[in-house]
């Protein structure tokens, strides 16, 4: 149960700032937890008053009125957010259908299902930075892999997955593909596109499928992207078909757990805070690792990587790096497009083509700025009065070190 003193600091950061809805729901989830959905609803109620259109704050009302027994209340509640947010009608385009039977490569004549079995060939030499993470995966997966001998000698298997989370573009799904590759194994990416279904039951279906798929596939890296899409915490769903989904991933993750001949599972997520705690129990998402920013030296390799099939001129990468702070890899990866396209945009209009130059850059540079700031303005209230156990502290030892705390 929450300490009280995290509730008052909460509630007085929520008194402080009344319109930080992030805050605001978080304390209602823990103040449901705490057994207090009376002060839960009054959070709600109290946003209602401004926003008398505000979905969530509706449906959260009529959990916290199922809570404390009030069942009329809850069901105008939720007869308002159904009517404000109506369920989308099922999806026939295109994006929604499954996954059709796609093997990338290293299929053979065995058929794999109909989840996509890539063949990784990145390797954590590609990545550029990110030791700590590197060291961490090494020790989770790699040497364990290395030396059976000793792996048996101190009884440790390779039991449970490891959850990477962080700002966006900051590459976990890249590292999570470059681990498979260095452990010689296949790599499957599963979206939550892959495994949620409209009809009662498939979900769940889809979801055994695809960890049938990995065993057959192994040695094969399992990446959950989005887990928290996936894995939502069950006390913030209406559904109970998403609870059942949760379970289904739950029971899945033990049988790997208890049986793993080479299945090796990894997710990510912008939103750990979101993610059901049953999913970081021993032997599931066990291991929480953090993935930040490209430091300097990983800038300029992201920068050297991105320029190496282009035309270039004389351009001071380290310069472009130290002007780079917070920036994501996916920052980077833009801030040299839009360099490329000032060369050619200039060549196209003197029909002389020219080789991207430092002053590219510093144009660049004007229009392209770091994503990564409003994930850290999010992350700073679960960091700081959600850090059960001590989740959080990679990351509040990084916010103040950035003087972002
Ligand atoms: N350390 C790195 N070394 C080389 N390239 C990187 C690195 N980090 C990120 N990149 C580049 O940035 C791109 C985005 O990274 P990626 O998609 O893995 O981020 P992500 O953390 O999974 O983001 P999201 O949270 O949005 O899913 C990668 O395709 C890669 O080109
Ligand atoms: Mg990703």
């Amino acid at each position: 149960m929450t300490d009280p003193a995290v509730l008052s600091a909460l509630e007085g950061a929520v008194a402080a700032a009344p319109d930080n809805d992030t805050l605001r729901f978080h304390l209602f989830d823990l103040l449901l937890g705490a057994g207090n959905p009376q002060r839960a609803l009054e959070l709600c109620t109290e946003l209602l008053a401004k926003r008398p259109d505000h979905v969530i704050a509706l449906e959260k009302a009529a959990y916290a009125c199922d809570m404390t027994g009030d069942r009329q209340r809850a069901e105008s509640y939720r007869h308002l957010a159904n009517a404000l947010a109506p369920r989308p009608a099922p999806d026939t385009s295109e994006e929604a259908k499954v996954v059709p039977l796609r093997v990338i490569s290293g299929g053979g004549e065995e058929e794999r299902g109909r989840f996509e079995v890539e063949a990784a060939d990145t390797r954590l030499a590609d990545v550029a930075g990110m030791d700590e993470v590197k060291r961490r995966l090494d020790l989770a997966f790699l040497a364990p892999m290395r030396n059976p001998e000793i792996r048996r000698m101190y009884g440790k298997s390779l039991r449970g997955g490891m959850m990477l989370y962080g700002p966006p573009g900051c590459g976990k799904t890249f590292i999570a593909r470059a681990t498979a590759g260095e452990l010689g194994a296949r790599f499957m990416a599963i979206g939550i596109s892959d495994v949620l279904d409209m009809w009662l039951g498939q979900s769940e279906r889809n979801l055994h499928e695809i960890f049938e798929t990995a065993r057959r596939s192994a040695p094969c890296v399992l990446f959950f992207d989005e887990i928290d899409a996936l894995g939502r915490k069950r006390n913030l769903v209406r559904q109970s078909s998403e609870r059942n989904v949760v379970n289904q991933l739950l029971a899945e993750l033990d049988s790997v757990g208890a049986n793993n001949e080479g299945v090796f599972v990894l997710a990510a997520t912008n939103h750990p805070w979101d993610v059901d705690a049953a999913l970081r129990r021993p032997g599931r998402f066990d291991r929480v690792l953090l993935v930040l920013p490209p430091d300097k030296p990983a800038r300029e390799a992201i920068v050297r990587l991105h320029l190496r099939e282009r035309p270039v001129g004389d351009i001071d990468a380290a310069w472009i790096a130290s002007k780079t702070e917070d920036f994501s890899g996916a920052d980077l990866a833009h801030l040299c497009e839009s360099a490329a396209e000032l060369a050619m945009e200039e060549s196209l209009s003197t029909g002389k083509a020219r080789p991207i130059q430092q002053a590219d850059f510093k144009r660049a540079l004007t229009q392209v700025k770091s994503s990564t700031r409003a994930w850290f303005d999010t992350a700073r209230n679960y960091a700081q009065f959600a850090n059960e156990g001590g989740v959080y502290d990679d990351l509040l030892a990084f916010m103040r070190t950035r003087r972002l705390l």
